[in-house]
């Protein structure tokens, strides 16, 4: 009786360990997909944000999509998101902040919209 015990806890904890290292490669295999291209075409707009500036929420991001289409436009209409560059985005929202007197938060969700919009339009 007892040793059929034995037996029988002895396989539980094997199939145990076999489990665990099982699941060990799928995690590993995971990561390797982290050097492949950052973003594609089938990642949203909120993936696309998230996986470059870790910690973006969605909040943010509505945020930003609000204040580009209501802020900005006070002056004047405002372009694509793919008009511009990276670089020359952030010299534009540097120029433009002030004017629109964006708060720095707000500024920094808009700057996460705009950017995360366009690496998506340029992306489909
Ligand atoms: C108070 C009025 C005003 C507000 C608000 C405003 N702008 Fe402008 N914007 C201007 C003026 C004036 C120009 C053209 C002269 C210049 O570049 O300063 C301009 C130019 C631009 C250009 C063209 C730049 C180029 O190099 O072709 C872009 C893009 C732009 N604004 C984006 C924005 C964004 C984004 C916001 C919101 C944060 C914004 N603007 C808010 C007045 C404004």
């Amino acid at each position: 009786m007892k040793k059929a015990y034995i037996i029988l806890s002895l396989g539980l904890s094997m199939t145990l360990f076999f489990h665990c290292g099982v699941k060990k490669k799928q995690a590993s295999a995971g990561k390797d997909t982290k050097s492949m291209p950052v973003t594609g075409p089938s990642m949203t707009q909120a993936e696309i944000a998230q996986k470059r500036w870790p910690g973006t929420t969605q909040a943010q991001l509505d945020n930003g999509n609000t204040i580009y289409h209501t802020d900005c436009k006070k002056c004047h209409d405002v372009p694509a998101e793919t008009k511009f560059g990276e670089e020359k985005w952030g010299q534009i929202l540097d120029a433009m902040a002030p004017k629109a007197k964006l708060t720095e938060p707000q500024k920094s969700d808009l700057k996460l919209y705009i950017l995360s919009q366009r690496e998506y339009l340029l992306n489909q």
